[in-house]
């Protein structure tokens, strides 16, 4: 099962705000590329027709884009609809006459967590299970109960290798290419360790609010929302040992070490922050209590990394927009008598890429010492595969390497759960900010690095 290719793609919540931001564009793109072409048969409950779904996709496509005219077309003969409720056997049965001679459909559910056991259930029922895979999108689970009972219901009616966890950040192309990165540089090797290192920092920020998902974000937060996930597989890339083959499997039990040697956090970890207008915003409760950042410190206990902090931030309304990864290295020893700064390796992920190294130099004018940094950097281009369009082709040909595998994701909430929901204060912050000032009483030696984003890297 895991060498076929899935002969039929039905997205539930085709309707809906992923498929029309997300998933059309990316089918446009895969059939541009020439990676698409067996039905894909779009499910909801909409009162919808097969037409009215045709015009959603040509919006979405407008919006985000532009409509390719060949592919559209191509998009609109490979298109079918469903229209029906996900707790009613008939919606199964239609799906089951829509999916005519496949044995191998891929079922994405692009809709709300509380939905995924009646879908999988009338899938099952309908005999539409068998032989299919299901991709499931993020956040999976609420905490570990959850996630742990999400994990029963899954396997219920599809085996593990049949399910497809999507964590989007694994698809984005610099954040897969960190392990090529760090494992072709034996340069990066020999100091990527506790006897060099003194800390590691990974900012992910965003300079916008919470984009009208207020009902959505007043049930998640920061930590759940992000670092539970898109941070966390950043961490196992930055922190993992090199994998003895490139299989899936053996790239996932490396990432899965990595979360296993992570004590679950204390509430003297973390720093919750909501930045002050958020309880206006619609579908927020007006005294919430959820966090819109967090600055978080962990250890991981491995070998290589025993000792040495770990520094997580991430939050809305900040300064700018960026993912960035700064390991700083422990100071030289004092044989010179003017200061040295830390060395340092920065790596920035978005919204450009950027490798710098941070050095200390003499001046040539006045014998201080001065930190230089010296920086290659790549600009991601448009015609690059976007994350989701990845996504849909991995599963589709059963590559689950970029996919969340069950003991990884009931790994990342046992760290994380006991800092979950009001466990510490929220402390506000102005938007635009880098978060609360009680954030400060977490920072790392030698400062928080606030990444700065100019105007011709975004
Ligand atoms: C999503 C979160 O999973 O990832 C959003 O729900 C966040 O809150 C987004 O903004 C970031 O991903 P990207 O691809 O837009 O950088």
């Amino acid at each position: 099962m895991s060498q076929v290719h899935s002969d039929a793609l039905v997205f539930f919540g085709a309707t809906g705000d992923l498929a029309y931001k997300k998933i059309f564009p990316s089918l446009q793109a895969m059939i541009v590329r020439g990676k698409l072409d067996v039905p894909v048969i779009g499910v909801a409950k909409a009162g919808w027709n097969l037409d009215q779904l045709k015009a959603r996709a040509k919006d979405s496509l407008e919006e985000h884009g532009g409509v390719n005219p060949d592919a559209f077309a191509k998009l609109c003969a490979l298109l079918r609809y469903v229209d029906g409720d996900y707790g009613d056997s008939e919606t199964f049965a239609e799906l089951k006459r829509q999916l005519g001679s496949s044995v191998h459909p891929a079922h994405y559910l692009a809709i709300p967590p509380s939905m995924f056991e009646t879908v999988a259930e009338g899938l099952a029922k309908a005999g539409c299970s068998t032989g299919a895979r299901v991709i499931v999108e993020k956040p999976f689970g609420h905490d570990l109960a959850s996630a742990q009972q999400l994990n029963l219901v899954l396997h219920r009616y599809f085996d593990e290798n049949s399910i497809f966890r999507i964590d989007h950040y694994l698809e984005k192309r610099p954040v897969r290419n960190m392990l090529f990165f760090r494992f072709s540089n034996p340069l990066l090797e020999s100091f990527w360790n506790r006897d060099f290192v003194e800390s590691v920092q990974i900012t992910m920020a965003e300079d916008f609010g919470i984009q009208g998902r207020g009902a959505f974000y007043d049930a998640t937060g920061t930590i759940r929302d992000v670092i539970q996930n898109h941070i966390f597989q950043v961490l196992c890339n930055v922190a993992m040992e090199p994998m003895t083959r490139t299989d899936s499997e053996s790239v996932r039990n490396e990432k899965v070490k990595v979360l296993e040697s992570v004590p679950s956090l204390r509430p003297e970890d973390v720093i919750r922050g909501q930045f002050d207008g958020y309880q206006h915003e619609p579908g927020v409760a007006h005294n919430s209590t959820t966090e819109t950042f967090a600055a978080v410190r962990l250890f991981v206990n491995t070998f290589r990394w025993s000792g040495v902090p770990f520094y997580i931030r991430a939050g809305k309304n900040l300064p700018v927009t960026a993912l960035e990864i700064l390991i700083r290295l422990r100071k030289a020893p004092h044989i010179f008598t003017v200061a040295a700064d830390y060395n340092y390796v920065r790596l920035r992920l978005s919204p450009d890429v950027q490798f710098a190294m941070g050095v200390t130099a003499l001046s040539e004018h006045d014998d201080a010492a001065r930190p230089m940094e010296m920086m290659v950097s790549r600009r991601p281009t448009a015609e690059e595969e976007d994350a989701y369009e990845r996504v849909l082709g991995d599963a589709m040909i059963g590559d689950q390497t970029m996919f969340a595998r069950e003991d990884y994701v009931e790994e990342a909430w046992r760290i994380v759960d006991p800092i979950l929901g009001d466990a510490t204060a929220v402390n506000a912050y102005k938007p635009g900010t880098w978060g609360p000032e009680a954030e400060q009483s977490l920072a790392p030696p030698g400062g928080w690095n606030d990444p700065v984003v100019t105007s011709s890297e975004a």
